[in-house]
C-alpha cells in the first residue's frame, strides 16, 4: 500500500489530469474503488486530522480535554461520535484566525462569509488546502459533464464569498478555459454567453432564472447559445427550477453544494447522468447525520443534520462540524460515495437573502437602535420578479408622531442596509397590529416557496 503522502499525489494527479485507471469512476475521482479502500484511507486521515487539531489549534485541545479524550482514542471510524462538534459559535468566538492550526504565514488565502452579529465566520487555506479544493472542483465539473478544453462561465461572485474564486480555480485547474464574469451586471452576462459562448455556466440557480429572464426581454432565444451545462448551487433549489432552466436553455444542470466553514464549494457534486443528489467527496470529507436536538448519530436514510469533519484539510480543519443543514444520506449511484438528498431547510433560522446570511436577529439589533419603534417586527421575504424582496414591518412607540413614521422607517432600512448589507422597505403599522409572541417569536415570512422558489435563494453570493 502507498504511503499517504504517495497516495494523496496519485489521487491528485489522476484526478486533476483525468489520466489514470480507464474505469470513468476512477478517471473522475483518482479513487479506485476495485483497489482503493475507502473506510481505510478515512481512517488514516481521520487520526492525521485529530491529531493535528489537537497539537496545533487551542479551540480543540481545551474541547477534546474537557472531554477527556485524545486523538489516539480514536480506533475507528465510529469513535468519531465520541468527540465533541464545532459549531458556527465556535468559529466566531475565535474571530478572525483564532481557528487556523497553522502559521499564519502558511494562510495562502482568507474567505469569509457572513454571520450573526455583523462579524463574519473566517475561513483560511494553506496552498495544498487550494489545490485539493480547486481538484475537488475539477472533479464536480467532470461529474457535470465537462470536458477539459470546454469553456466556464462563472457567474458566482468573486470576492470573500467562496463561490467565485473557488470556481475559478478548479475549472482552470480541470483544464477549462474560464471566464470570470462574477456576480451581476444582467446584461453583459447575456452578452457574454452570447459572443464568449461559453459550453458551462456556474451560478446560483436563481441568478440563472434572472439571467433567462434578461434573454427573454431581448427577445434572444435562450435555447440558441452554446451552453450545454449548468452548475448550481449554493442555495436550495427545486426540481421545478432545474426542470425551467434546462428546458429554456437546453442544457443539463447539476446541483453542487458546500459551505465555506468546510471548504466552498465542491465539499459534494451531482452527477448529470444520474441527476440524483450531490455525491459527497468521502475520500475529503467524513459526512454524518445527526439529530438535531440531541446530536445522535443517525443511520443513512434518515433525515436531520448534516455534519462534516474534514480529512485532508491543513489551515483550518474542522471536526464535526454543524452545518445546520438538514438532509439525509443515500447510497452512491455513479460512485462508491454516499449522496445527499436535497437540503430539506436549516435547523436554525439563517435566512439566505440575496446571497447574505441573515439572521432575525441582526435586524432586531438595529431595530433597536431606533428608540422612537417598538421592538416588535416581522420580517417578509419574497420574489415577485424573481429576485428576492425584503420588506420589515414594525410598530411605532406611542410617542412616535405619525409624521415621524417615514423618517424612522428611513433610519431603519439605512441602518440595515449599512451593518446587514440587504437593502429593504420598511412599512410602520399601526400599534399593536403585529401578532405578539406566544412562545418562540414568528419573526419571519418567507413567501418564496409560495412564489415557486425554495425557501432560500441567493442571487448573487
Ligand atoms: O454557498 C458555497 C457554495 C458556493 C456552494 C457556490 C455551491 C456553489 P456559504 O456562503 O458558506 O457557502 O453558504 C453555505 O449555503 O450551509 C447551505 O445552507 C447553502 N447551500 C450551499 N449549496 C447548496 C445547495 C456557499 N446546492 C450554505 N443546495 C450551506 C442547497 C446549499 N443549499
Amino acid at each position: 500500500m502507498a504511503s499517504n503522502a504517495q497516495q494523496s499525489k496519485h489521487l491528485l494527479r489522476n484526478a486533476v489530469a483525468g489520466s489514470g485507471t480507464p474505469r470513468p469512476f476512477a478517471r473522475i475521482i483518482g479513487f479506485d474503488p476495485a483497489t482503493d479502500d475507502l473506510a481505510a484511507l478515512q481512517l488514516r486521515r481521520l487520526r492525521a486530522t485529530l491529531k493535528h487539531a489537537y497539537a496545533n489549534n487551542a479551540h480543540y485541545r481545551t474541547a477534546f480535554d474537557a472531554e477527556g479524550l485524545k486523538p489516539s482514542d480514536l480506533a475507528t471510524l465510529a469513535d468519531l461520535s465520541r468527540f465533541p462538534f464545532t459549531t458556527k459559535a465556535d468559529l466566531r468566538a475565535n474571530y478572525p484566525f483564532g481557528f487556523y492550526s497553522v502559521p499564519m504565514d502558511r494562510i495562502a488565502r482568507i474567505h469569509a462569509s457572513s454571520g450573526t452579529t455583523g462579524k463574519p465566520t473566517v475561513v483560511g487555506y494553506t496552498q495544498h488546502d487550494l489545490d485539493i479544493w480547486a481538484m475537488l472542483i475539477a472533479r464536480s465539473i467532470a461529474a457535470a459533464g465537462g470536458k477539459p478544453g470546454m469553456k466556464v462561465h462563472i457567474a458566482y461572485g468573486y470576492g470573500l464569498f467562496t463561490g467565485g474564486l473557488g470556481a475559478h480555480f478548479g475549472a482552470e485547474r480541470g483544464g477549462y478555459t474560464v471566464i470570470p464574469m462574477s456576480g451581476g451586471q444582467t446584461e453583459k452576462q447575456v452578452q457574454l454567453i452570447l459572443d464568449f459562448e461559453p459550453d458551462i455556466i456556474m451560478v446560483t440557480p436563481s441568478y440563472m432564472l434572472t439571467i433567462l429572464d434578461e434573454f427573454r426581454r431581448q427577445g434572444i432565444d435562450p435555447a440558441s447559445t452554446a451552453l450545454k451545462i449548468g452548475i448550481f448551487g449554493a442555495e436550495p433549489w427545486t426540481d421545478a427550477m432545474r426542470r425551467e432552466i434546462e428546458t429554456a436553455f437546453g442544457i443539463k444542470a447539476a446541483d453542487i453544494y458546500g459551505l465555506s466553514e468546510i471548504m466552498g464549494p465542491g465539499v459534494a457534486s451531482e452527477y448529470a447522468a444520474d441527476q440524483n443528489g450531490p455525491t459527497i467527496w468521502e475520500d475529503h470529507f467524513l459526512a454524518e447525520i445527526v439529530d438535531p436536538v440531541t446530536g445522535a448519530v443517525l443511520p443513512d436514510g434518515e433525515q436531520g443534520e448534516l455534519c462534516f469533519t474534514s480529512l485532508t484539510k491543513q489551515a483550518m480543519p474542522v471536526i464535526r462540524y454543524r452545518t445546520r443543514d438538514l438532509t439525509c444520506l443515500l447510497p452512491g449511484t455513479s460512485s462508491p460515495f454516499r449522496r445527499m438528498g436535497r437540503i430539506a431547510g436549516r435547523s436554525d433560522d439563517m435566512l439566505i437573502i440575496r446571497g447574505v446570511n441573515v439572521f432575525p436577529t441582526q435586524i432586531e439589533e438595529q431595530l433597536l437602535r431606533c428608540t422612537r419603534l417598538a421592538p416588535h417586527f416581522v420580517v417578509e421575504i419574497s420574489r415577485p420578479d424573481r429576485m428576492d424582496e425584503v420588506t420589515i414591518f414594525v410598530e411605532p412607540k406611542p410617542d412616535c408622531t405619525v409624521d415621524e413614521h417615514s423618517v424612522e422607517a428611513k433610519r431603519l432600512a439605512s441602518f440595515i442596509k449599512t451593518s446587514i448589507g440587504i437593502s429593504s422597505t420598511v412599512k410602520v403599522c399601526a400599534i399593536g397590529s403585529l401578532a405578539r409572541s406566544e412562545g418562540k417569536a414568528k419573526r419571519v415570512r418567507d413567501l418564496r416557496s409560495e412564489q415557486g422558489a425554495p425557501g432560500q435563494p441567493r442571487v448573487v453570493g
